[in-house]
């Protein structure tokens, strides 16, 4: 069996997080125990833990494990602690929507339980949060199994991914990366192109150590080697995952995923998002509404320590782009492959 990393769980005696931190991969593998809801918005915006569902995932748990530390409090205190916690877990990083989703879900459990007592409330949200995790765990599997079937299945299958859509960004077999997965465990013939992505390079520090671990045949290129590669025709297709998927199919994703789509367009080649249905934000008509994160220009200049620009030049550093939805072939969820028009799509998938 296939195994991948478990980038979020509850530590054994269920009172704290146990997270990956990613920021230390691939020269360490680093657990961190999180027990407060601050430690917990630390590691989202520092990306220790990342990834839209990951992120998600890990508020839901941050504020069940809050909330169970505060169950001395007065019933309005307690409610307000509530709020509070979820704007500071909300704060932490703007674009993919998995965070307030899962954030969203926490709250509209806790209101139903009105007159319920500060200790039921808390060990409910703890049920619901683990209820995201396991749920996420099987959203992943049936993306995998949708995916699968957009195989071409003769010959070696060239696929290039950006980011990492990984085990490391959900919390189970990953979104883009699913379909892989359960293609190497049928033995098929596959080799996966990770683009390194800049500034964060979560390509290459993410995606090749979690595909190299499971025994896929995965080759590290620069961002800047993509169109060559589609022109020498290794690239049969294009998947990558999604932070926010507007009501018209619109995505956004990890910068660098539109300069994919416009050259898989041109060379013809299939640009395939995949995401679960918790990364639709019906709410959001178009793709240009969606926020798009600014990170710290440090990173640009300066990576992972060693300066590689002058220390005083101007940065424009946008963590994630919009990709139109017509550059896009086909969005996989687990609930199905959604084809153009995507707004009907969607409106059907989601009902
Ligand atoms: O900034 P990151 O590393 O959190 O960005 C991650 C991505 O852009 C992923 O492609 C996306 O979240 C999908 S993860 C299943």
């Amino acid at each position: 069996m296939t195994s991948y990393p478990e980038a979020v769980r509850w530590a054994d005696d269920g009172r704290a997080l146990d997270v990956l931190d990613q920021t230390r991969l691939p020269e360490a593998e680093v657990r961190l125990r999180l027990e407060t809801a601050e430690q917990v918005a630390e590691a989202i915006r520092a990306m220790r833990v990342r990834g839209a569902p990951a992120i998600g995932i890990a508020a839901a748990m941050g504020l069940a494990l809050e909330l169970a530390r505060h169950t001395g409090l007065a019933l309005p205190e307690f409610r307000l602690k509530l709020e509070q916690t979820c704007g500071l877990l909300a704060d932490t990083r703007p674009t993919a929507v998995n965070l307030f989703w899962a954030l969203e879900r926490m709250r509209r459990l806790a209101a139903s339980l009105e007159d319920s007592s500060p200790g039921v409330v808390a060990c409910r949200l703890h049920g619901e949060a683990s209820a995201i995790l396991q749920e996420d765990r099987a959203m992943c599997r049936r993306i995998g199994q949708h995916g699968l079937a957009l195989l071409p299945p003769e010959g070696v299958v060239g696929v290039l991914t950006h980011c990492n859509a990984g085990a490391l960004a959900t919390g189970g077999m990953g979104t883009a990366l699913a379909p892989v997965y359960l293609a190497r465990a049928q033995g098929r013939a596959l080799r996966v192109y990770a683009g390194e992505t800049r500034p964060m390079l979560q390509g290459s520090r993410l995606t090749v150590w979690e595909l190299q671990r499971a025994g896929v045949d995965v080759t590290l290129v620069a961002d800047t080697v993509a169109g060559f590669l589609m022109q020498q025709g290794r690239v049969n297709l294009v998947l990558v995952g999604a932070d926010r998927i507007a009501a018209n199919g619109d995505v956004v994703n990890k910068i660098g995923t539109y300069q994919l789509a416009v050259l898989a367009r041109h060379h013809g080649i299939p640009f395939y998002v995949a995401a679960p249905t918790s990364s639709v934000d019906c709410a959001v008509p178009e793709g240009r509404g969606i926020p798009i994160e600014e990170r710290d220009p440090e990173e640009v200049r300066r990576g992972f320590g060693r300066l590689t620009a002058p220390a005083d030049a101007q940065v424009y550093a946008p963590a994630f782009d919009l990709t139109p939805a017509e550059l896009i072939t086909a969005i996989v969820t687990d609930r199905g492959v959604l084809r153009p028009p995507y707004a009907a799509a969607i409106r059907e998938a989601l009902e």
